[in-house]
């Protein structure tokens, strides 16, 4: 039996443990491409919940257990007690003893901790207000496949100081390269709320221009992200000057590529010239979100797994 592991941020793993991920994730990709059937994962049951919208995420997991030869069930807030007040420590201790591994997207990353603390299954974060992790292993597996070993580079990232910027923050810590961040004044990165404690991995930049220069990978996000509606209005108008354009991909490396996890608003955080342009692997990227999730979840249930 393997010691119960749970996936809540970036830095639960160590970089043997995302060296094995990817290497998993190659082979795992590779069979599914060949159509081999691959079902390391029969009979066994993973439940999501959301208790926000969701495509790729709810697509790519549920998918991704299916092709494992195990079954997903779906569950959200609307239709199930966790929105009418029962207590998440009560929901995992019944929902634990009836699946093999849960995926939960929320909000206060609070919530994921405590389900954790009463679960007798592995716990997948599917986005919270503070991380998005599976989202960064599909970014970082997406630009080996593309560029190589992420390790020294600088991923340039412009706009919110958001889950998935701190997800980024984290990994480039556990992952050795550099993030540059700009944000509008007053979105700026709090290390505490990125979970971290003193680094040397990221720098802020007040011009998204200097940010981007050099930089090997530009990514961005929407600029009012899910349960921040409310500051939407004034979002607009901070944001303005932080959209991905030709101009910040010019100052890149000449090899850059563009990611963004999707969904995108064109003309907001990202022109269409760059987000339909030639450096950008977004659709890479969102496919890539099954086979690193298969392998996540393989490794969780199961343990490593020799690769034959
Ligand atoms: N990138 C991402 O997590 O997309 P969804 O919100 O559609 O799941
Ligand atoms: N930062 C965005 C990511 C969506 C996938 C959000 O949390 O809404």
């Amino acid at each position: 039996m393997t010691a119960l592991k749970h996936y809540l941020q970036f830095k639960d793993f160590t970089r043997e443990e995302y060296e094995y991920l990817f290497e998993r994730t190659r082979w795992i990709k590779d069979k599914y491409k060949r159509y081999e059937p691959y079902h390391p994962l029969f009979d066994r049951t993973l439940v999501m919940i959301f208790e926000k919208a969701s495509t790729r995420t709810r697509l790519s997991f549920e998918a991704g257990m299916h092709q494992l030869g195990g079954s997903a069930i779906y569950l959200n807030t609307r239709d199930s007690q966790l929105g009418r007040g029962e207590p998440v420590e009560d929901a995992a201790q019944v929902i634990s003893r009836m699946s093999d591994v849960v995926m939960i997207r929320t909000f206060e990353q609070d919530i994921i901790e405590r389900f954790a603390a009463n679960s007798r299954v592995p716990l997948i974060n599917g986005l919270t207000n503070e991380y998005h992790p599976c989202q960064i292993l599909a970014d970082i597996f997406t630009f080996i496949e593309h560029r190589g070993c992420i390790q020294g580079k600088t991923v340039a990232w412009v706009g919110d100081s958001n889950n998935m910027c701190n997800t980024w923050l984290q990994a480039a810590e556990v992952l050795d390269f550099n993030v540059h961040v700009s944000t509008p004044p007053g979105y700026e990165v709090e290390p505490e709320r990125a979970g971290l404690y003193g680094t040397d991995h990221f720098e802020q930049f007040a011009d998204p221009l200097e940010a981007c220069k050099g930089a090997h990978l530009v990514t961005t996000d929407v600029w009012t992200s899910m349960g921040f509606e409310a500051e939407n209005e004034e979002r607009m108008k901070a944001f303005a000057d932080w959209c991905v354009d030709a101009e910040m991909m010019a100052v890149a490396d000449p090899q850059a590529v563009f990611m963004h996890c999707l969904p995108a608003h064109r003309g907001e955080e990202v022109t269409a010239e760059v987000i339909d342009g030639a450096q950008s692997v977004v659709w890479d990227e969102a496919e890539n979100r099954l086979h690193v999730q298969k392998a996540l979840m393989e490794y969780l249930v199961l343990g490593k797994v020799e690769t034959k």
